[in-house]
């Protein structure tokens, strides 16, 4: 206070002219007061150049699911999605476990508005809820799917939140996974207007639901993964998968979608048959050209590409897991035994020199860089709603040494 008066007084001591000195009374209350309103205004910071259909559009990502494999994820995530648009708003929402430090590679994305890392517990099955989905191709049968339906429906209750508290609506919602592996930039092109917009093929009997943009109603829609099921069983669907799910639930409110191609994969550590038929999973490998719309991928030395590909007849799976192959944007692994041992090699190769670094440097991280790291991401996030970087830095490395130990 002191110190705000002597400058106040300053004025009167030098005997300037009244209006000069309502002026520099005027300067003085400016710039704490600009000070407040740029802090306070976040709206400015989500507007978008031009480069969707309006110029202020306000546009949320969401990016949900386990970080497994987020350090080769992670870092084209953040080229070719995060840094694309620049004034969006960044959700994460995942699970606590041994990998969840890795999301500390997000500390390098242009904005972050909120991460919440919530610790697992297991979602209450209800008897309407076993009928209306089917456990077949899920690995934890409905639980995973309950599990994943929840996370993503995390997205709209954080998105949710940061509009009231600000007083604004998004124009767009992008949702996305933490484990996309994207070879090419997301495209501007694919927001539709009037539309809901998923990636072309992996349809599983229903809609492809690794990726979805689309605007605040529909998305409010294609999110609402969980409180969604009752209406589902109530306008008596049963046996539904994830995809099929998704399908319906669009169509029960008129939304009609458009499947596009988008230069991203899965990358996942599955394992499937091969070759892949009747309702089999082809495995593309990440030096595949794309786009592979998110079909499942992972590094490898590819046992079938070109000629091989025509005769292997992938066009009988439209309905099921059908991807693009034509114009040699597909090569396919033999995904039916884990990673290769020398997967490292072959992933830097296909996945350049940036990447290679970053997969290192998260592989040699210590504890302390690793809390220094979860603690940058803290800072950066606008609202950290997660455990302390402390313990999920603990989570790692207990786990990381007890590997070690077996
Ligand atoms: C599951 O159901 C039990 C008993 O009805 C209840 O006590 C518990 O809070 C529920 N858990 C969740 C996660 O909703
Ligand atoms: C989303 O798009 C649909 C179809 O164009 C439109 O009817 C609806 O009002 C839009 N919702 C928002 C919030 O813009
Ligand atoms: C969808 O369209 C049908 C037929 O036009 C209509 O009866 C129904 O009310 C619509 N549903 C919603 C949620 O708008
Ligand atoms: C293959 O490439 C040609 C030439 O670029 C293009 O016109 C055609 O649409 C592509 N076909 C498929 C199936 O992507």
């Amino acid at each position: 206070m002191p110190h705000s008066n002597k400058l106040m007084t300053l004025p009167q001591e030098r005997g300037l002219q009244p209006m000069y000195r309502l002026i520099l009374l005027c300067l003085i209350l400016f710039i704490p007061l600009a000070f407040l309103y740029y802090k306070q205004d976040p709206e400015r910071h989500f507007r978008v150049p031009s480069v969707v259909h309006s110029s202020t559009s306000r546009v949320a990502i969401c990016l949900v699911g386990g970080a497994r494999r987020f350090e080769l994820t992670g870092p084209t995530i953040l080229k070719h999605v995060l840094t694309v648009l620049p004034e969006a708003d960044l959700f994460v929402h995942s699970n606590l476990d041994e990998n969840s430090f890795k999301l500390s590679l997000l500390r390098s994305a242009p904005r972050v508005t909120e991460v919440r890392i919530r610790r697992p517990m297991v979602l209450n099955e209800t008897e309407e809820q076993r009928r209306l989905l089917a456990a077949g191709s899920s690995p934890n049968g409905i639980q995973g799917l309950l599990q994943y339906f929840d996370l993503v429906e995390g997205c709209l209750d954080m998105i949710g939140a940061q509009e009231s508290r600000y007083s604004f609506k998004y124009e767009w919602i992008v949702r996305a996974r933490v484990d996309g592996y994207w070879t090419g930039p997301l495209d501007m092109k694919t927001f539709k207007l009037g539309s809901y917009v998923v990636p072309e093929g992996s349809s599983f009997g229903g809609l492809n639901d690794r990726l979805g943009i689309g605007n605040r109603s529909f998305s409010a829609v294609a999110l609402s993964r969980l409180s969604l099921l009752s209406r589902l069983s109530s306008a008596g669907f049963h046996n539904l998968n994830s995809e099929s799910a998704f399908n319906t639930q669009l169509s029960l409110f008129n939304i009609s979608s458009v499947q596009l191609k988008f230069p991203f994969c899965i990358l996942s550590d599955r394992k499937f048959g091969y070759p892949p038929k009747s309702a089999g999973t082809p495995v593309a490998s990440i030096s595949s050209p794309g786009p592979l719309s998110g079909t499942y991928c992972r590094p490898c030395i590819p046992i079938c590409k070109g000629k091989c590909l025509e005769e292997l007849g992938l066009d009988s799976l439209k309905w099921w897991s059908w991807i693009e192959w034509r114009n040699g944007s597909l090569e396919l692994c033999d995904a039916r035994l884990p990673w290769q041992e020398d997967w490292e090699e072959i992933f830097d190769k296909d996945a350049g020199i940036a990447a290679a670094n970053a997969r290192l440097r998260v592989k040699e991280m210590n504890i302390d860089e690793c809390v220094q790291e979860v603690e940058g991401l803290k800072r950066k996030a606008e609202r950290w709603n997660g455990p302390d970087p402390i313990e999920i830095c603990n989570f790692a490395y207990h786990k990381l040494n007890k590997n070690l130990e077996d």
